[in-house]
């Protein structure tokens, strides 16, 4: 019989039908005359109850069944006596698929702590919360290809493996088939590079923005999405050493025309979620955050206000708020420093830009003043910096100056530089972090729990 998966179960013309469900049991309980299983197959938070008349089956033939085994059950599907649900099904035949010791199951109890999942990382999708979480995970990537497509931007793949290094911030990881114990060098006892998989030095990518660029002043308007990997040794609750970063590129934009997109882009991906994943944002919210639902609705209802980092830079100067880290025009400013604005200040998103030239990558596009750059960053509640971008430099001899200036060795740059040198228009683009727009929308509060396998320093399990 073909299995109805239990997301569909719930549809009104299934009832008083036969129905074929498999999945994982998350509970058994009952007397000796009728057992209930709560039975998950991973397609929705609900469960499916399922009945077994204990006249037509044995205490032996429910043996097996405990938290964690797999079954497959065929059975009439009837309105439920229960309270909660609407529907059950009346066991007529079982399978089982696969037991799981109750001494052994890490998942046996409910309720574990999410820093106890942590350490189950392989287990843990099937408990309630990451079944939600990676749901809605899914559903933002399906809303972010949705929301670009139906305006026309093209997807396009960038390098994973790449020799130059976007940001400049010297948090790469090498990527070599040098043997380490035995490492080539030249006679000036430099690694001879000549010798490694790509004839010289190569890393995973930190953004597929450089790239980005070249699809943009060719295609008009492009997105990448994948992974991108930094070693930044920093254990916060927000920072990955692997993350998925959403990068669109657009000609003909300037700063005004990227804020706009930016804003756009993210109102739209949480409508999109709280649309076609309440069920899941519901769950997490009675679970873990009451406010959560209210604040992604206060997101999508309100403008991000714009604001320049020098005056952003003041506004905190003067809150008389004692940070811990000090504040002053020309740091780069904390998350303490942003969740300020966004939180006590402003009560709603910031769009915070033109940011002193010394604290951002050498592409940004340098205002008149000599001494700022046009940058935005997206600042959220909770979160702090979710969306980091620009207007570009577009003038060949600016960017130049800038590439020489900050010691950038020219033989990394000189393909980008083309795009200054062949038909340069004005563009602009950003990051969006995925993990940190998950980590919105669940309402969680440690990147580790938004992403399916967490990468942290000292942390590579599988
Ligand atoms: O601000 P970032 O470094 O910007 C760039 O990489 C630009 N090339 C983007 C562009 O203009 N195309 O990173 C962008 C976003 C941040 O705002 C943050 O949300 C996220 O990426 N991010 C991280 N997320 C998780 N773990 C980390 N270690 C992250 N570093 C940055
Ligand atoms: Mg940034």
């Amino acid at each position: 019989m073909k299995r109805t998966k239990i997301s569909e179960i719930w549809s009104p013309e299934l009832l008083g039908q036969k129905v074929c469900v498999k999945g994982w049991v998350r509970t058994r309980r009952g007397n000796k005359h009728v057992q209930f299983v709560a039975l998950n197959d991973g397609s929705t938070i609900k469960n499916i109850q399922i009945v077994f008349d204990m006249e037509k089956f044995s205490e032996d033939d429910l043996k097996p069944i405990t938290t964690g085994s797999s079954l497959h059950v065929e059975g009439l599907l009837v309105e439920s006596q229960g309270k909660g649900q609407t529907a059950e099904i009346q066991a007529e035949t079982l399978e089982i698929y696969g037991t799981a010791d109750v001494n052994d199951y890490p998942l046996q109890k409910k309720g574990h702590t999410l820093e106890f999942l942590r350490e189950k990382a392989h287990l843990r999708p099937r408990t309630n919360t990451f079944g939600a979480i990676l749901r809605i995970r899914h559903t933002l990537a399906f809303a972010i290809h949705k929301f670009f497509n139906d305006r026309g931007f093209f997807y396009l793949n960038t390098p994973l493996i790449t020799s130059s290094d976007c940001e400049g911030a010297g948090a790469m990881f090498q990527v070599t088939t040098l043997d380490l114990n035995n490492v080539p060098k030249c006679e000036d006892g430099k690694v001879d590079y000549s010798q490694d998989f790509f004839g010289k030095p190569a890393s995973l990518t930190v953004s597929g923005q450089l790239e980005g660029e070249l699809g943009a002043t060719a295609l008009g308007a492009i997105y990448t999405f994948g992974p991108t990997f930094r070693a930044e040794n920093s254990n916060t609750p927000r920072h990955l050493a692997e993350f998925w970063m959403i990068e669109p590129e657009v000609a003909f934009n300037d700063i005004t025309d990227n804020m706009q997109l930016a804003e756009d882009f993210i109102k739209y991906c949480i409508s999109y979620a709280l649309e076609h994943a309440a069920d899941d944002i519901e769950f997490l919210a009675k679970m873990y955050d009451e406010e959560l639902i209210d604040r992604l609705k206060s997101v999508v209802s309100h403008d991000f206000v714009r604001l320049t980092y020098t005056e952003g830079v003041r506004i905190l100067e003067e809150s008389g708020h004692k940070f811990e880290f000090p504040v002053y025009w020309g740091a780069d400013l904390q998350s303490e420093h942003e969740r300020f604005l966004v939180e006590e200040h402003f009560k709603r998103p910031v769009i915070l830009t033109d940011y002193p030239k010394e604290i951002k990558a050498f592409y940004m596009k340098q205002n008149d003043d000599g001494k700022t750059v046009r940058a935005m960053d997206v600042l959220f509640p909770k979160i702090g910096e979710i969306i980091g971008g620009s207007e570009r430099e577009e003038s060949y001899d600016k960017l130049l100056a800038r590439i020489n200036e900050l010691g950038i060795p020219m033989k990394d740059m000189w393909w980008y530089l083309d795009t200054r040198r062949f038909g340069t228009v004005p563009h602009s683009g950003f990051g969006l972090g995925f993990e940190r727009l998950v980590l919105f929308v669940t309402g969680m509060t440690n990147i580790r729990d938004v992403i399916p396998f967490p990468r942290t320093p000292n942390n590579c399990e599988f």
